[in-house]
């Protein structure tokens, strides 16, 4: 009767000479833990959701998942519903009145009001929906699947403030095991109750709490780390210790600019890697041409160097937030 999740060893690289998604990593999921997944863009989040549902394989190591785990996902973009259907039959999948929630029927009205939907719009067409109103549907028919394993990728993006208070009650009602991954700081310190992240390399940690939790052990790390690195260290231990011990006024408008813009500063490197390295899959390349070769590799160094060092402020500077918040 396990409705756990064993990972052994898990490996997963895109692409030959690329940083590893995730190396060698070893996590077991509690039935009814609601684990939060943290990054930048392109960390591998999704990669390890991916991994952990089945839904992609890894390169080494295992996904164990207990017998019976019953995955229901969320999922705005791939799920695909007739646009001319309405509303209650998308809840009920067109068989009658009732919607079956944790093994009980319960009246689709009934049930479209807990997602903030009105008796009146039983009958609309999916087409007329607005976005958030799509969203909280897509909540709705993910919660209305018997399972004990909800998988949330990113779902605070797309929904409005009003949803996600519903998502936040629903989740507290869930008995199963849950996985998200969100931005939402405030959100996940709500839900989660432990939170993994990217460390470097492919290194993933995971901390005991929520997001706050998560920073502040990170930011006792880094602050060990510097400490205790030589030279190249020294200016950061300084910059960190600095940030410490005198609790700082607040982010500057810099560096709440670089908060905001680093996330997209990061996946912007991250494509132009993939570009470069897309020019380099090609075996013959350095045989036909030597110039392209040589452009395209040292473009990869070098947004692999501005890469780590985008990461590495974006962590500095969460680690910064997250003290000045608490001080
Ligand atoms: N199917 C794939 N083929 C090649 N590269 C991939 C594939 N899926 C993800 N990646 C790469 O792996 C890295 C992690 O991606 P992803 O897991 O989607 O990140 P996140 O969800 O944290 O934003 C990115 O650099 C991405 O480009
Ligand atoms: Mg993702």
């Amino acid at each position: 009767m396990d409705a756990g999740i064993d990972v052994e060893h898990l490996t997963k690289t895109f692409g030959r000479g690329k940083t590893p998604a995730l190396i060698d990593l070893n996590l077991r999921v509690e039935p009814g833990e609601t684990l939060g997944i943290v990054g930048p863009n392109g960390a591998g989040k999704t990669t390890l959701v991916n991994l952990l549902t089945g839904a992609d394989q890894p390169d080494g190591g295992s996904v164990r998942l207990g017998a019976n785990l019953e995955m229901a996902t969320l999922d705005q973009h791939r799920e695909s519903l007739d646009p001319k259907s309405t509303l209650a039959d998308a809840l009920t999948g067109g068989r009658g009145d009732h919607v079956m929630v944790g093994g009980k029927p319960k009246h689709v009205v009934g049930y479209m009001k807990d997602f903030l939907f009105a008796q009146e719009q039983m009958r609309t067409p999916l087409e007329v929906l607005s976005g958030g109103e799509r969203g909280r549907l897509m909540l709705a028919r993910a919660l209305a699947k018997p399972s004990n394993l909800l998988v949330l990728d990113e779902p605070t993006n797309d929904l409005d403030l009003d949803t996600l208070d519903v998502l936040e009650d629903m989740l507290g009602d869930y008995d199963g095991t849950v996985i998200l991954i969100s931005h939402d700081r405030d959100f996940l310190d709500r839900v989660v109750t432990s939170v993994i992240a990217p460390d470097r390399d492919g290194r993933w940690i995971e901390y005991a709490g929520g997001y706050s939790d998560m920073l502040s052990q990170r930011g006792a790390d880094l602050k060990r780390e510097a400490a205790t690195a030589p030279v190249a260290g020294e200016e950061k231990a300084e910059k960190i210790a600095a940030s410490s011990a005198a609790p700082r006024r607040r982010l500057s408008f810099n560096e709440k600019h670089a908060l905001e813009t680093l996330p997209k500063t990061i996946a912007k490197l991250q494509a132009e890697i993939a570009k470069q390295q897309r020019l380099l899959d090609d075996p013959d390349l350095y045989r036909k041409d030597r110039k392209t070769f040589d452009s395209a590799s040292a473009a990869i160094a070098r947004a692999q160097e501005e890469l780590a060092a985008a990461e590495d402020r974006w962590l500095e500077l969460e680690v910064l937030r997250e003290e000045i918040e608490q001080a």
